[in-house]
């Protein structure tokens, strides 16, 4: 695994800093400059094969705040439920969607793009055709690169692009990851949270030794903490006990505001903009882009 850039600065001033939820120094991750050109992106995988633990609402909310930051996005519905289609507030029947692209019915990515409502952020939508992929593509020569082949036609254009996975390991989880530079696995801080982790470490180090050396492992984000439980602190301090720095600093706590948000098909940084849980997916895009993971 490679060296990352700094990763933010500690607050100045202070005697001994104060620590966040990881047990680390608060680093203060500034709020970055404007870009002065676009692409090629840096594509990032949101991968757990485990349900329910954050990855839509984290593909949602970081692709939300990196386009506040001017960064122009691409986010990929990879899932056939379409949540991050959904969230987004983008239609997702009766369209173009990532299955087309996959299977080659459809050749050019540009036509299955759709702006959402939130300047800088575009999305290619998914839908339930997305579940029989894995079965016609088996056969397929090089079935593992289809998606690396379908983004790099886009890639110019865009400074992240964001692929939002379905709780398995199976072709199309592969297919992201052999498509991405980096990827973001996010665990929710709750007692089976790294129950399958070794399995999927695994995959990725397989991924990395056969189809996509180049295969980062950008960070394990902590998610749904909630800080008032024991429980909560700790499995998180078990996390950073395994993961050590790739943990991000940036913790996502708990709150309805995010169902709150599914429901309203909007991400959580235009729909409670001021909230605590907007103020952590911005502070997770500026220490991405802190730690040279995104532009
Ligand atoms: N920090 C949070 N606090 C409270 N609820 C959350 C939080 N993050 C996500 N949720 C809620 O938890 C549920 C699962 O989240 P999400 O859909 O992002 O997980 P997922 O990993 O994408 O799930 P799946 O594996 O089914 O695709 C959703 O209802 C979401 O609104
Ligand atoms: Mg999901």
């Amino acid at each position: 695994m490679t060296a990352k850039k700094n990763t933010g600065s500690e607050l100045p001033g202070l005697e001994t800093p104060p620590v966040g939820p990881t047990g680390r120094p608060i680093s203060v991750f500034p709020v970055p400059e404007p870009l002065s050109g676009h692409g090629p992106a840096r594509i990032i995988t949101l991968c757990n094969q485990k349900g329910g633990v954050g990855k839509t609402t984290t593909a949602i909310n970081l692709a939300a705040s990196l386009a506040e930051y001017g960064r122009r996005v691409l986010a990929i519905d990879f899932d056939p439920q379409g949540a991050l289609s959904a969230g987004l507030g983008v239609r997702n029947h009766d369209v173009p969607t990532i299955y087309d692209l996959m299977l080659g019915t459809m050749k050019n990515p540009s036509e299955a793009i759709v702006e959402t409502a939130y300047p800088n952020l575009h999305i290619i939508p998914a839908n339930i055709d997305l579940s029989a992929a894995e079965v016609h593509l088996v056969n397929e020569v090089a079935r593992e690169n289809i998606l690396a082949r379908v983004l790099a036609k886009v890639s110019d254009k865009y400074d992240v692009i964001l692929i939002d996975c379905q709780p398995s390991l199976g072709l199309l989880t592969v297919n992201a990851l052999t498509a991405a530079h980096g990827v973001l696995i996010p665990l929710e801080c709750e007692f089976f949270a790294l129950r399958g982790v070794a399995l999927l470490v695994e995959t990725i180090d397989k991924v990395r030794d056969r189809l996509n050396p180049a295969l980062e492992l950008d960070g394990i984000l902590a998610t749904m903490y909630d800080s008032r439980t024991l429980h909560s602190r700790e499995v998180l301090e078990r996390v950073v006990d395994t993961f050590g720095d790739k943990v991000f600093e940036t913790v996502i706590g708990r709150t309805v505001k995010f169902p709150d948000a599914s429901v309203a098909g909007a991400p959580i940084t235009t729909f409670a903009p001021e909230h605590q849980a907007a103020e952590a997916y911005r502070q997770l895009a500026r220490e991405l882009i802190s730690r040279g993971a995104a532009a």
